[in-house]
């Protein structure tokens, strides 16, 4: 088959690199891609959110299956577009992007439908905001409505600090119209952890669960990123939590969604919180995570094109997905200055020799090639992934591998699976 994945980062080169060992694969192609990518995908020069280009492009190639990365041509319908124009493509359709796409709808309807979720109020005006502030209970969450590339989310600890970040988004407009609308949530206390399944719509099979950092710093200090690290298996998700977030969260929304008429079909990410009252939903995604990906799928035996094409036919209650049992940590390495201003265009030492290790893998994300050497190009630059039969050992891996990638002004997490 001829395969089409849609994205740039080290998600899609984790999918691509996934894709590749499937014997249903013939021909990768990535739309953009990146230099890293093109090693194993030919990549093709269109932004992922130029859909009318990529369907021109998937039928002039006959492309047999366009699998989407990331959440902004989801929640802009390419898997509408794509449809009505007789393509194959795996993801949810525009009405049911939405779940990502506003987070106001999402709690909205993890309310109506009695999914655990923390207590919120939606605020459209800045005046009602502020007041509401006045009387709350600290730490709490600001979180803007719209996509803000996993930024537009504040735990505040004081009233003042809720303000400027209300200020922020409301009138500074710091993530544009993102921030038009927003939520105060109630703070949640407890351990996070990713859970990604898969849906036909009906059927609904739960990954193997991943941790993410998503702060910056060390010891989970500083702003909000899209994701520094992570691990998985999860060792304090237990059973019965496991088994709660399938069927009490997953499959109960899954059916929600059926229910109003917005039928999902793909990837959905739950971000959960353990707290002592029980496993409660953070926010819903509507695609792999990212560092979740890199994780997750070298830990994957199953083949990744057949369970696509399952899912895609409604038959996902036939598949069999298996994991291997090795533990698996992954280590972001970003630009300096991420998720704030970053410079882009440093020189990254010897990274060409380090690709071709065995033990590790090196999904890039914001790495361009110019003349033979590799340059940064983005905030979240390389993710290094090793398995092992211990943490320690897949933790050691990863970091022997990061000592050896250098770029000016290059930043990552030390504490990624520390003290699990
Ligand atoms: P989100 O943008 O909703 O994915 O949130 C980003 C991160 O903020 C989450 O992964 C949590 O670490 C934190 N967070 C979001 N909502 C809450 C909450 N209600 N209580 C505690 N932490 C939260
Ligand atoms: N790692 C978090 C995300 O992909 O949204």
């Amino acid at each position: 088959m001829k395969i089409l994945v849609v994205g740039n980062g080290a998600r899609e080169h984790a999918l691509v690199w996934k894709v590749a060992q499937s014997k249903l694969s013939s021909q990768i192609y990535c739309a953009p891609g990146n230099s890293i990518i093109a090693r194993t995908a030919r990549c093709i020069d269109i932004s992922p959110t130029s859909i009318s280009e990529l369907i021109k492009f998937a039928k002039s190639e006959k492309i047999d299956l366009t699998i989407v990365g990331p959440e902004a041509p989801l929640t802009e319908g390419i898997v509408d577009e794509f449809e009505k124009n007789g393509l194959k493509i795996f993801g949810p359709n525009l009405m049911a992007s939405m779940l990502e796409g506003s987070k106001i709808f999402c709690k909205n309807l993890l309310r109506k439908y009695l999914i655990p979720t923390a207590p919120y109020k939606v605020c459209y005006k800045l005046d009602s905001a502020l007041q509401f502030l006045q009387n709350s209970i600290y730490p709490l969450v600001v979180k803007a409505d719209g996509l803000c590339q996993g930024k537009g989310t504040f735990v505040c600890h004081s009233k003042e600090e809720a303000e400027k970040c209300v200020i922020d988004l409301m009138e500074k407009k710091i993530f544009g119209d993102a921030g038009n609308q927003i939520l105060l949530e109630d703070y949640l206390d407890g351990k996070e952890v990713s859970i990604i399944g898969i849906t036909d719509g009906d059927t609904v099979a739960i990954f193997e669960p991943a941790r993410d950092y998503k702060r910056i710093y060390d010891g989970d200090r500083g702003p909000n990123t899209g994701g520094m690290g992570g691990f998985s298996p999860v060792p304090y998700v237990t059973a019965s939590d496991y088994n709660y977030i399938s069927t009490h969260i997953f499959a109960m929304l899954v059916h929600a969604l059926a229910k109003e008429q917005r039928n999902y079909r793909g990837i959905l990410y739950a971000g959960i919180m353990l707290t002592s009252g029980g496993p409660k939903v953070i926010e819903f995604n509507v695609r792999f995570g990212d560092p979740e990906a890199q994780v997750l799928l070298p830990r994957l035996k199953s083949d990744i094109v057949e369970l696509i094409l399952l899912t895609l036919d409604g038959q996902l209650q036939n598949s069999q997905i298996e994991w291997s049992d090795q533990k698996s940590v992954a280590t972001v390495i970003a630009s300096g200055g991420y998720p704030g201003k970053y410079e882009t265009g440093s020189k990254i030492q010897d990274l060409g020799q380090l690709m071709t290790s065995k033990d590790t893998n090196i999904f890039a994300g914001g790495v361009t090639a110019r003349d033979g050497e590799f340059y940064t190009s983005g905030g979240r630059v390389l993710t290094v992934q090793a398995l092992g039969q211990t943490f320690e050992e897949a933790k050691s891996k990863v970091y022997e591998v990061i000592k050896k990638i250098n770029f000016r002004n290059s930043y990552f997490r030390k504490d990624i699976a520390s003290g699990i």
